[in-house]
């Protein structure tokens, strides 16, 4: 009889489980897409219902293609983070829909709280900065917005989660309320050098103690999965944000490492070990892991949309059939056909932070084609990362290799485009579902699989390495253009 260890990798755009043997090795995969909803600009909702549903679904379709007799020693789970659900206690039903990272509804708030000069020390304790895109000001929104649900909060009859929680609550029947450092770390209620709910926070974003999780280290015991719910009883072991988890299934646990996940949106982290570094450039501060109580901080550069790009590239504008059309699409444009595409459908994250910018393609002209567009879609990922190299530097990060991951990884095409933009050596690993291989890392060390996360450095190897090749007077070219590109979206708000 064989042990397995499962990781659920719940993101934006899908849900997926993999079953992994004692080397690390998948012998279980499935993966079912997610609905997103926009009812409002600015507005990105999902099912809470259908985010278990898929979950348990994929649990049971990956633990069956692992074989008749296989065993699940433990789970891992990683998640989306700051996506925000509200459930009554006594049923386990949300009280409504889960409010999704991206969604910027709650930019008023945050600019009332900016307006009161109170951002700095937000800054300090959290690492974060008062931007929709984190839980605090979502949890306000939908118990101000739910029918009695403020008093009922206040009451202890209802609790907050992020993925991670609400999926720990489900999974253990109502057993486990907790999360972990580094999903709480996205919440801006969290003191990340205290490693505690602050109590001034609460306040101030109007957050009742009443509804939050305890916070666990990253590798803890978080309970026992319910036969009746998944399928299989095996208890859960580690549980950490997906961008994180990347960072861990990268390999990157020395410090000065760092990877970018082209997911849904995406993300550049970097481990800057015991040090939580003060960004002085509107980088993010966060809990990178937490192990033993030991806390692993890392700087992080986040950028809404990536990946969803060449979603609305598909579903909304009917431009391609598949996301994999898009590298021989590109290929065939010449990088330099003018065209910029600004990205901002839920405003810009870092370094711009302007909840109220909105996307924009300029540089049309009566040829302009939509080859053209979908290049120019691949090109604001690459110039948007590039944004994120440079303002790492500032924060004196001075990155010469990447390790990249996520779906558009898989475009050989975007990574070169990458290495000719920001001048680094890209490196895609063999194994590019790291978010989930960081989770069952995580959990191996707990089952004691795997003596310790330095160890990781073995597993690690390079598939592609990407340098560049394009000019760097042509790449200086057409990063400026991007740069005015962006100048033209950015509004007066931006904090
Ligand atoms: O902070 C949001 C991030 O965790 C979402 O990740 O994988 O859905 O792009 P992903």
């Amino acid at each position: 009889m064989s042990e397995y260890i499962l990781v659920i990798d719940q993101g934006t755009s899908s849900t997926r489980a993999i079953v992994y043997d004692r080397s690390f090795q998948s012998v279980g995969v499935a993966q079912q897409e997610i609905a997103v909803n926009c009812p409002q600009d600015g507005w990105v909702e999902q099912d809470p219902a259908a985010i278990l549903a898929t979950t348990t679904a994929v649990c049971r379709q990956a633990v069956a293609q692992a074989g008749a007799g296989a065993t699940i020693h433990s789970v891992g789970i990683t998640n989306q983070r700051e996506t925000t659900i509200v459930w009554d206690r006594a049923t386990g039903t949300a009280i409504g829909p889960a409010i999704v990272w991206q969604d910027r509804r709650t930019q008023a708030h945050c600019q009332a709280l900016r307006a009161r000069n109170v951002e700095a020390r937000v800054t300090a304790k959290t690492g974060l900065l008062l931007d929709p895109y984190f839980s605090a000001t979502k949890i306000a929104w939908i118990l101000d917005n739910t029918p009695g649900a403020r008093a009922r909060a206040e009451r202890g009859e209802l609790a907050f989660g992020t993925v991670d929680s609400y999926l720990l609550w489900q999974l253990t029947a109502g057993q486990t309320h907790a999360t972990d450092a580094t999903n709480a770390s996205r919440t801006l209620l969290f003191n990340i050098h205290e490693q505690c709910w602050d109590e001034e926070l609460l306040q101030l974003l109007q957050v009742p103690a009443a509804v939050l999780p305890e916070v666990r280290d990253t590798v803890a015991d978080f309970g026992k999965t319910s036969a009746a719910v998944c399928g299989f009883s095996a208890p859960i072991t580690a549980v950490i944000g997906d961008q994180q988890s990347a960072l861990v299934g990268q390999a990157c646990t020395q410090t000065g490492m760092a990877k970018c996940t082209f997911g849904t949106g995406c993300f550049l982290v970097a481990n800057t070990g015991k040090a939580a570094v003060a960004s002085q450039h509107k980088l993010l501060s966060t809990v990178a892991y937490r192990i033993g109580g030991e806390v692993t901080y890392g700087l992080e550069g986040s950028i809404f949309i990536a990946g969803s790009l060449i979603q609305w590239l598909r579903d909304n504008v009917n431009f391609i059939v598949s996301a994999a059309q898009t590298e021989a699409i590109a290929a065939k444009i010449p990088e330099d056909n003018g065209i910029y595409f600004v990205p901002a459908f839920a405003g810009l994250g870092a370094p711009y932070w302007d909840a109220d910018a909105r996307g924009a393609i300029l540089g049309l002209h009566r040829g302009t084609s939509i080859e053209d567009i979908v290049a120019a879609g691949l090109h604001a990922v690459g110039y948007q990362t590039q944004d994120l190299l440079t303002t790492i530097k500032k924060d004196g990060i001075d990155l010469s290799t990447l390790r990249i991951d996520g779906g558009m990884a898989a475009n050989h095409w975007f990574n070169q485009f990458l290495a000719n933009i920001t001048r680094v050596s890209v490196q895609v690993p063999a194994d590019t579902e790291t978010t989930a291989l960081g989770a069952a890392y995580l959990a191996g060390l707990a089952a004691g699989w795997i003596e310790s996360l330095d160890s990781l450095g073995e597993y690690w190897r390079a598939q592609q390495v990407y340098t560049a090749e394009m000019p760097l007077e042509q790449q200086q070219k057409l990063y400026k253009g991007w740069q005015r590109a962006v100048q033209s979206v950015l509004t007066d708000s931006a904090g």
